[in-house]
C-alpha cells in the first residue's frame, strides 16, 4: 500500500489566526451566553465540566505538573488551575499565534509556555509530568493517507512513518490495515508518553468509531466507518481517529482505559428547545444549527482516560 502524510504543522505556524471558524467543543462552552450551554444539564464551562469528571479518575489534589499540549485559546486550563491551584501547568503549542493567547488567559496563573511541535519532545523531556491534556487536536498530528502510488512517498518524513509501521506492528501487536489511514501521529505522542511513565493521560477528538444510542439516532446520523477520516477544514485537513488502536497501545504498557464520548460528561439536556432544533432537517434560525452541530460533536468525539498501572 501506498500513503502520503497529511499534517497540520505548516497551517499551525504560519496560516493561522483564529480558532473562531473552527469552533472546538471546548470554545463553543466558552461564554455564559452561548447557545450550547442550555442544550446542557450543567450550564458552566467546558474545562470546568471536564475537571469535576476527570476528579473521580485522577488525584488532582495531589499533582503538581500538568502538560497541555495544543491548549488552543488555554480557555481549559484557565478552568483547571481555578480549580486546583496547586498545578503547575506547561502549556505546549506550535502555533506561535495560540500560544500568544494562552499567555493572556493564563495571566497571573502557574503557568509556563513552550513554543514547540509536541513530536520534537523527547521521551525525557516529558519524564517530569504527572498528567498529560490533549483535547481535541490528536487529530492534528500526522497522518498516513492511504492512496494508490504516489512520488511523495520520497519525503524523509514519510519514510520516518511508514518505519513506525512496523514498529507499532511488531512491538504492541497493534493491527494496522492496509489500504486504512493511521492516525501515525497520535500513536507516536501517546507511546512516548506512556514510555515517559507520565502517570495520568487524557485525550480526546472526533472519533472514526463513535456509536449513537437507538434514542438519539432519529435526531442525529453518522456513519460508522471504523477508519480514520478526512476532516477539510480551511486550508489543512484533519482525520478522525481510531480510538480502538490508541487503546490496544496504551493497555500494552500497563495502562488501565476508560473510554467514552463527550456526552459522558456533558449530558443533553433534551428540553423541548433541544428537541426542536434536532427534529429539523433545515434548521430555521442560527441557533438551532448550532444546536444540531454541538450535539453531534457531543457524540462524535471520544475520550480516553489513561492511569499508569491499575486503578
Ligand atoms: C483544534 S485546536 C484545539 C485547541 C484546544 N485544545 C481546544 O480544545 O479548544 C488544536 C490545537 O493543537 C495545537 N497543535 C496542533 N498540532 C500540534 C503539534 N504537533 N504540537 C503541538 N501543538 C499542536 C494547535 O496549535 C492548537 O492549539
Amino acid at each position: 500500500m501506498m500513503y502520503y502524510l497529511n499534517t497540520t504543522d505548516e497551517y499551525y505556524l504560519h496560516d493561522q489566526h483564529s480558532l473562531n471558524w473552527e469552533l472546538t467543543v471546548c470554545n463553543a462552552l466558552q461564554s455564559d451566553e452561548s447557545p450550547c450551554r442550555k442544550a446542557l444539564r450543567m450550564n458552566s464551562s467546558f474545562g470546568f465540566q471536564l475537571f469535576h469528571f476527570l476528579n473521580k479518575f485522577f488525584p488532582f489534589s495531589k499533582l503538581n505538573t500538568i502538560l497541555e499540549v495544543g491548549g488552543g485559546f488555554g480557555y481549559l486550563m484557565h478552568d483547571f488551575l481555578t480549580l486546583a491551584p496547586s498545578l503547575n501547568a506547561t502549556m505546549l503549542d506550535i502555533s506561535p499565534y495560540l500560544l500568544e493567547k494562552q499567555k493572556q488567559s493564563l495571566d497571573g496563573w502557574n503557568a509556563e509556555f513552550v513554543n514547540r511541535n509536541i513530536l520534537s519532545m523527547k521521551i525525557s523531556e516529558l519524564q517530569c509530568y504527572e498528567l498529560a491534556i490533549l483535547n481535541e487536536n490528536i487529530g492534528d498530528f500526522p497522518t498516513l493517507v492511504a492512496q494508490s502510488p504516489d512520488d511523495s512517498l520520497n519525503n524523509s518524513l514519510t519514510r520516518y512513518y511508514l518505519d513506525k509501521i512496523n514498529y507499532f506492528q511488531d512491538k504492541y501487536c497493534l493491527t494496522l490495515p492496509a489500504r486504512e489511514n493511521i492516525n501515525i501521529g497520535a500513536l507516536e505522542v501517546l507511546d512516548n508518553l506512556c514510555l515517559a511513565g507520565v502517570q495520568y493521560i487524557y485525550l480526546s477528538e472526533h472519533s472514526c468509531e463513535a456509536t449513537l444510542p437507538s434514542s438519539i439516532q432519529p435526531y442525529i446520523n453518522f456513519p460508522l466507518t471504523g477508519t480514520p477520516e478526512r476532516i477539510t477544514l480551511k486550508n489543512h485537513d484533519e482525520y478522525t481517529v481510531k480510538f480502538s488502536q490508541l487503546e490496544k497501545l496504551a493497555r500494552a504498557h500497563n495502562y488501565t482505559a476508560f473510554r467514552g464520548q463527550f456526552v459522558d460528561f456533558l449530558p443533553l439536556n433534551c428540553s423541548d428547545r433541544v428537541l426542536t432544533a434536532l427534529r429539523l432537517v433545515t434548521p430555521f434560525t442560527d441557533e438551532q444549527e448550532i444546536i444540531q452541530q454541538f450535539v453531534y460533536d457531543l457524540y462524535k468525539y471520544e475520550y480516553l482516560i489513561l492511569i499508569k498501572g491499575g486503578q
